[in-house]
């Protein structure tokens, strides 16, 4: 019999008509005559049906057997059917193991942080990160498609750097052939470069940052797209940044809308993402820091997350229980799972609340002067429904490269984009000093070797006009978007402090 060979995202067009999948097995589940098997084959999940007849006799056995995650090929007439996963079934007439996998160590049941993140590269097979990833990829699409449409050139930078490009502690060093030089921590200044040549640019790739912080917002490599515009003010570039997000957030929602819901994400969050975005300064941010707003929030925080943990320590209590007890073993199994599951909830709640203290300290006792600390920026941001841009921070807490307000020196013309409900920052930008002796002096006023910056000072001494732009961080968007609370699943491969493998 003449077969087709397909894959799951278009069985739509194959309904009633036999065709071959090559996947793996997801789950399976038998009894004696009939096999249930959903097999994915990267695109998506398909519930392929194995009954017990005369031509399957010879392989039923086998395949009824086939552990989570084997490889196999089946062939089969496709059948439309709203209750299965992907909407269609598989009737197997034939099927060949490729490859029988044995004790894959990721199992329905829940697994801790730790073990997923040592297990990454099978990890990420699993649906949550399967459509994590997914929704990732768009983003970079809609990065990309956005600047290209719009006029910009992509000018892609240096990763080896020779000097800082944001603040020198989070500087990776590399011998160069007996030189030190930098994993690039932006490609800002080369881009500014790009803009001199080209009006309008952007770059796009990984960058570096030693940050020894382990939070749940901070990578050592993480991707950033970098547009910067000649001739432009720095509300200029935030009517751009405005566009951007609006563009991305529209282009998820229409593309993955059913995955954000999987991911438990509330999508209405995301239908608000709409212009105006709330504009503000670091002046007025550190009025509403020292506020009652930002006080109610957070005992709110503690009397709920209090309430929550004596709750958990009840369930735990009682799952524990059942797990010692001599219930049916798959009830005890699954208790034990559900209470692993419990005590990382507690632990991290505990956590929270051991740091809401000093949160509330840091907000009420706010002076002028610092740069924002990441319990700010969470305080602002869940204050807020749509994105809020923080602008004219003061300069000494910022880059050497932006521009000193004409109008009031003590700040940048730059500003933070805070992502809503608490996600915090997702891009950073600025207008850049056009001022050669302003900027000259902001090098020396940081102690950075001039030497290392006399091709970017050039850009100052021939032909220099206002211009600025900003960098989006991608994972930092994709975890706002899908709604996580952590950087580490937005990325294929993480790279934190004291965390490469695998
Ligand atoms: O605010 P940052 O440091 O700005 C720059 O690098 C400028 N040169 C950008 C520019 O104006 N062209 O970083 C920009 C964004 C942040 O808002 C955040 O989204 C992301 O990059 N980012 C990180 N993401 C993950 N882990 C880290 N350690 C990050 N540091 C910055
Ligand atoms: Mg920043």
């Amino acid at each position: 019999m003449e077969t087709t060979s397909t894959t799951i995202d278009r069985l739509c067009d194959f309904v009633g008509r036999t065709v071959t999948l090559q996947g793996w097995v997801y789950k399976t589940r038998a009894s004696g005559k009939i096999a249930f098997i959903v097999v994915r084959d990267g695109t998506g999940l398909c519930q392929c049906v194995l009954e017990k007849s005369e031509q399957t006799e010879p392989f039923f056995d086998d395949i009824k057997k086939l552990a989570q995650e084997s490889a196999l090929t089946v062939t089969g007439e496709v059948t439309a059917d709203e209750r299965a996963v992907g909407g269609h079934e598989l009737k197997i007439s034939s099927a060949q193991v490729v490859s029988a996998a044995h004790d894959y160590p990721i199992t329905p049941k829940p697994h801790g942080i730790e073990f997923l993140m040592k297990h990454r590269h099978l990890w990420f097979r699993s649906q949550r990160q399967w459509h994590i990833l997914r929704i990732r990829a768009t983003v970079v699409d809609e990065i990309r498609r956005f600047f290209n449409d719009n006029g910009y050139v992509l000018i892609d930078t240096p990763i080896f750097a020779p000097a800082a490009g944001e603040g020198a502690q989070t500087l990776f060093q590399v011998d160069y052939f007996g030189d030190q030089v930098y994993l690039a921590q932006t490609g800002q200044l080369y881009v500014e470069a790009g803009c001199m040549a080209h009006g309008k640019v952007y770059c796009f790739g990984p960058t570096f940052r030693a940050e020894k912080s382990k939070t749940r917002r901070h990578l050592t490599e993480f991707w950033m797209v970098e547009p910067e515009i000649a001739y432009a003010s720095l509300s200029d570039i935030m009517d751009v940044a405005e566009d951007f997000i609006c563009s991305i957030a529209q282009r998820v929602l229409r593309d993955h809308r059913d995955a954000l819901i999987e991911l438990g994400r509330d999508v209405s969050d995301l239908e608000a993402i709409k212009k105006p975005f709330y504009r503000m300064t670091y002046t007025e941010v550190g009025e509403i820091l020292r506020g009652p707003k930002a006080k109610e929030l957070l005992e709110n925080d503690l009397k709920e997350k209090t309430a929550r943990v004596a709750e958990l320590d009840t369930k735990i209590g009682e799952l524990e229980a059942v797990a010692k007890s001599n219930e049916k073993q798959w009830k005890k199994d699954k208790a034990a799972a559900e209470a692993i599951d419990c005590r990382e909830e507690r632990s991290e709640l505990q956590e929270q609340l051991g740091n809401i203290p000093h949160h509330m300290e840091l907000a009420a006792n706010f002076e002028w002067g610092g740069d924002l600390g990441g319990s700010d920026e969470t305080i602002i941001s869940r204050l807020h429904d749509r994105p809020v841009f923080v602008t004219h921070y003061p300069r000494d807490c910022k880059a050497f490269y932006m521009r000193e307000d004409r109008e009031n020196p003590r700040v940048s013309e730059c500003f933070d984009l805070l992502a809503p409900q608490g996600f915090g920052e997702i891009i950073g930008g600025s207008a850049r000093e056009e001022d050669y002796d302003i900027l000259l002096s902001r090098i020396k006023h940081e102690n950075l070797p001039q030497e290392d910056y006399e091709w970017y000072l050039d850009l100052r001494r021939y032909g220099s006009v206002p211009h600025g732009g900003f960098g989006l961080g991608v994972e930092r968007t994709v975890a706002w978007l899908c709604g996580l609370k952590h950087i580490r699943e937005t990325i294929p491969f993480p790279r934190m402090m004291g965390k490469f493998y695998p």
